[in-house]
């Protein structure tokens, strides 16, 4: 029988999940089946549980409801708990397991698909919400020099900062919270969009300088430029939105359901060539 998969979400009718996952189960062999749907905005749970019921063997959880999923879960990975939010649940043996991919979507794109090592580089996290909780951990897993979050409003970027410090095992690595204002002088070899402005198509008031020779400018959103990329190549940066860590998060979903790891680079390929613009992590 055909193993039932769908993602979640509201809105949700946008999402490239399907798409994706339907391209990785036709290249792997697997018999699944992925949809959309649609959760009330008050209904996240029942909706999960008469999925879960009805036989469905795994959730895509996107926004607004990944601290929902957190919630729901009944054992969490360590980069869920880590980023205290949860975008893939598996139903297995009568409980609820719930992952987060969305960092390791990040790391990935930037290692395998950007040639982007992340190891002694300096990072420049700009956004402290949900986005950035959800990559900080694989980021600081990859060793960087530093990691410097800036945010509009000081408190959350203080908050998340002490969140990943209190973890012991970061300890020792310079993660520092910083307001935009802060940022004059600093030079970063990845910066990373994590603000929900990209979507808005407002630019977080980065300096001009902040892009050291040979940097990378990542934007979580994907499908289309936006200010900030086009801001990063103007000062000499190379710039890249967000579809490899979409495919990619995807693809370590995938992996957690089915045991198998599908080929990413293809699917990007097919993707890059529809467009449309939405956030990475949904
Ligand atoms: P998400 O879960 O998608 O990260 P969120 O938790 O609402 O969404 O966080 C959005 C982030 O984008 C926040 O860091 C927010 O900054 P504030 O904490 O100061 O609100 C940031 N953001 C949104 N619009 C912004 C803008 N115009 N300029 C700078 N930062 C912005």
């Amino acid at each position: 029988m055909t193993d039932q998969y769908a993602v979640i979400g509201n809105p949700v009718e946008h999402s490239l999940s399907p798409a994706i996952h339907a391209e990785f189960a036709r290249v792997t062999g697997q018999d699944i089946a992925y949809v959309r749907m649609l959760a009330p905005l008050d209904g996240f749970r029942e909706s999960v549980l008469r999925f879960r019921d009805g036989g469905g063997k795994g959730l895509n959880i996107t926004l607004p409801f990944k601290q929902e999923a957190w919630q729901l879960a009944e054992i969490h990975s360590g980069s869920a708990r880590e980023a205290g939010a949860v975008n893939t649940l598996k139903f297995e043996n009568g409980t609820i397991a719930g992952h987060n991919t969305d960092g390791i979507g990040l790391t990935r794109d930037l290692k395998d698909n950007l040639d982007c090592p992340v190891r002694d580089r300096r990072v420049l996290v700009m956004g402290a919400g949900g986005a950035s909780y959800g990559v900080m951990e694989p980021l600081l897993r990859e060793l960087p020099q530093q990691v410097v979050v800036a945010n509009r409003t000081l408190d959350k970027a203080v908050a998340l900062v002490a969140h990943f410090e209190a973890l012991q095992k970061f300890a020792s690595q310079g993660i520092s919270a910083r307001p935009y204002s802060g940022l004059a002088g600093a030079r970063f070899d990845i910066v990373v969009n994590a603000t929900s402005a990209g979507l808005a198509d407002v630019m977080p008031p980065l300096p001009r300088e902040i892009f050291a020779p040979g940097s990378l400018a990542y934007e979580m959103v994907y499908g289309r430029r936006t200010l900030f990329m086009e801001f990063a190549a103007g000062c000499g940066a190379k710039a890249a939105d967000g579809l490899g860590m979409l495919v990619e998060q995807a693809a370590e979903s995938f992996f957690i359901w089915r045991g198998v790891r599908p080929a990413t680079k293809p699917v990007i390929d097919l993707l890059r060539r529809e467009g449309g613009g939405r956030r990475a992590e949904g």
